[in-house]
C-alpha cells in the first residue's frame, strides 16, 4: 500500500494570493484570460465566494489546465447510494436530542472501504441548499480511493485525522496531513485521498455558505495562537495520464453524484488566487492560558472560526485543547460545568482529556448541544478537589483535544443514534457527584481560613461558583 513519493512542497499563509507554476511560463502573465494561455492551457476559475462579495472577503483562483472541468459525461445518482450522508437537517432526516451524547471510537471496516464510503454524517443543521448551516461527519477507512476524485459542492471540509496518515491530492497540488495536523479542503476542489500507512478515521467539520477564517485576537494583541505563517498550502502538481473511466464523485445536496470522464482532474499546471485548499499542524499553535486564577473560556484556543452573520457569533469555531501549563492559583483547573447556548462536539486525537478521567478516548466523540450540561465527570472531580489546593505549576503532556462549536443546535442523525458505538452509559460519568455542602463548613477558597459560621462566604468545598 505504500506509495513512495517525494514529500511534498508548500506556500506559507493564510489567505494570502498564491501563485504557483510547475512549468515554468504556464502562469499568464499581466491578464487572467488570455485568448491563448501558455503551453495551450485553458484558463478556468474557481469562486469560493460570489463575484461581488466584499474584497476583504471574494475567495478565488484561477486554474490554468489541459483540459477544463467540464469535460465529462453527465452526472448521475451513484450507485450504491450513500446512505449515511446529510446536508438538510430537519424533522424527516434527523433528530433533536438534548442528551449528552458519547460515542466510543470507530473500529476500521472489515471490508474495503475508501474515505467516501467510509464518511458518514454525525449531526448538523441548517441546509446546503440555503447555504447556511454545517454538518459533523467521522470516518474511517481502510483503502485509497481508486480511480475517482471527490468534490463536495456544498461545503468546505475541515479533516481532522486522528489515525493514519491522509496522502491527499488536488487541484492546488499535494498535501500530506498526519494525526496532529489538520486541513481544509474548500467547496468545489476536486481531491482524492490516499491511505499511504494503512487505515485511517478522523473528523470532518463542513460549512455551509461561509469559509474559515483566523479569530480576531483582541486585547491578546498582533500575535498568538494559530500564525499565519503556519498555514501550508500546496503547490502546482499535475499529471497528464489517459484515465479511461475515471470518476467524479461530487456531493451535491448531501447526496452523491458521479460523472465519468477519461483523463485525470489533476491535471492543473500552474495555478494563482487565494481560493485554496491547506494545512495546520496543531503542534504549532502557541496557546494563552490564565496566568493567576479561574479557567479561561475555550474561545482562548481557536484555531478557525467561521463566522456567521451576528458579531463574534461563530458559525463554526475550531477549538483545541492542547499540552499547555497549568498555573491558576485556588483554582478549580479543569473545565467549569457549565451549560452553553453553544453546541459543543468534541473529538481526542490522542492522550487524555483534562475533563475525562476515563470514557472519552482517541477517535471516540462527545455531543453537548444547547444548554445541554456538562462538565467534569466524578472522578476528575473528586481527584482535583483531594488533591486540594496545589498551586505548583502543573504541565498538561502528550494531548490534543478537539471542539467545533456552532451558534446553530444540531440535529442528530439515526444512525449514530443507533449505533453500537453510542456509549448508553454515558450520563453515569456524573451520576456519583456528590453533595459537598456543608453549613458548617465556611473555608474560603481564596486563603483557606475558616469564616465564622452563617457568614456569608462562598463555602469553597463545593466552589461551584465556577
Ligand atoms: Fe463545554
Amino acid at each position: 500500500m505504500e506509495k513512495p513519493a517525494a514529500a511534498p512542497e508548500y506556500q506559507s499563509g493564510f489567505g494570502n494570493h498564491f501563485s504557483t507554476e510547475a512549468m515554468t511560463g504556464a502562469l499568464p502573465r499581466g491578464q487572467n484570460s488570455p485568448l491563448t494561455c501558455p503551453y495551450g492551457l485553458y484558463a478556468e476559475q474557481i469562486s469560493g465566494t460570489s463575484f461581488t462579495a466584499p474584497r476583504k472577503v471574494n475567495q478565488l483562483s484561477w486554474l490554468y489546465r489541459i483540459k477544463p472541468s467540464v469535460t465529462h459525461e453527465p452526472f448521475h445518482p451513484r450507485v450504491p447510494r450513500h446512505e449515511r450522508l446529510l446536508s438538510e437537517f430537519n424533522q424527516s432526516t434527523s433528530s433533536a436530542t438534548p442528551t449528552q451524547l458519547r460515542w466510543r471510537p470507530l473500529d476500521i471496516p472489515d471490508s474495503p472501504t475508501d474515505f467516501i464510503d467510509g464518511l458518514y454524517t454525525v449531526c448538523g443543521a441548517g441546509s446546503s441548499f440555503i447555504r447556511h448551516g454545517f454538518a459533523i461527519h467521522m470516518y474511517a477507512a481502510n483503502k485509497s480511493m481508486d480511480g475517482c476524485a471527490f468534490c463536495n459542492a456544498d461545503g468546505d471540509f475541515l479533516v481532522v485525522p486522528q489515525k493514519g496518515r491522509l496522502s491527499i491530492t488536488t487541484e492546488c497540488g499535494k498535501l500530506e496531513v498526519s494525526p496532529g495536523e489538520i486541513v481544509v479542503l474548500p467547496q468545489g476542489f476536486r481531491f482524492s485521498i490516499d491511505l499511504p500507512n494503512g487505515p485511517s478515521r478522523g473528523y470532518v467539520a463542513e460549512i455551509f455558505g461561509a469559509h474559515f477564517q483566523l479569530p480576531d485576537l483582541g486585547p491578546i494583541g498582533a500575535n498568538g495562537l494559530a500564525a499565519p505563517r503556519d498555514f501550508l498550502v500546496p503547490t502546482a502538481w499535475f499529471e497528464e495520464t489517459s484515465r479511461p473511466g475515471y470518476t467524479i464523485v461530487q456531493k451535491f445536496g448531501g447526496e452523491l453524484f458521479t460523472a465519468k470522464q477519461d483523463f485525470s482532474p489533476f491535471n492543473v499546471v500552474a495555478w494563482h488566487g487565494n481560493y485554496v485548499p491547506y494545512k495546520y499542524d496543531l503542534s504549532k499553535f502557541c496557546p494563552f492560558n490564565t496566568v493567576l486564577i479561574d479557567h479561561s473560556d475555550p474561545s482562548i484556543n481557536t484555531v478557525l472560526t467561521a463566522p456567521s452573520d451576528k458579531p463574534g457569533v461563530a458559525l463554526l469555531d475550531f477549538v483545541i485543547f492542547p499540552p499547555r501549563w497549568l498555573v491558576a492559583e485556588h483554582t478549580f483547573r479543569p473545565p467549569y460545568y457549565h451549560r452553553n447556548c453553544m453546541s459543543e462536539f468534541m473529538g481526542l486525537i490522542y492522550g487524555l482529556y483534562e475533563a475525562k478521567a476515563d470514557g472519552f478516548v482517541p477517535g471516540g466523540a462527545s455531543l453537548h448541544s444547547c444548554m445541554t450540561p456538562h462538565g467534569p465527570d466524578t472522578t476528575t472531580y473528586e481527584a482535583t478537589i483531594a488533591h486540594g489546593d496545589n498551586s505548583e505549576p502543573f504541565r498538561i503532556r502528550d494531548t490534543m483535544a478537539f471542539m467545533f462549536e456552532s451558534y446553530l443546535v444540531p440535529r442528530v442523525c439515526p444512525w449514530v443514534l443507533e449505533s453500537p458505538y453510542l456509549d448508553t452509559n454515558y450520563y453515569q460519568c456524573w451520576i456519583g457527584l456528590k453533595s459537598h455542602f456543608s453549613s458548617t463548613n465556611t473555608r474560603t477558597a481564596e486563603n483557606g481560613n475558616l469564616a465564622v459560621p452563617g457568614s456569608r462566604e462562598v463555602p469553597s468545598e463545593d466552589n461551584q461558583s465556577v
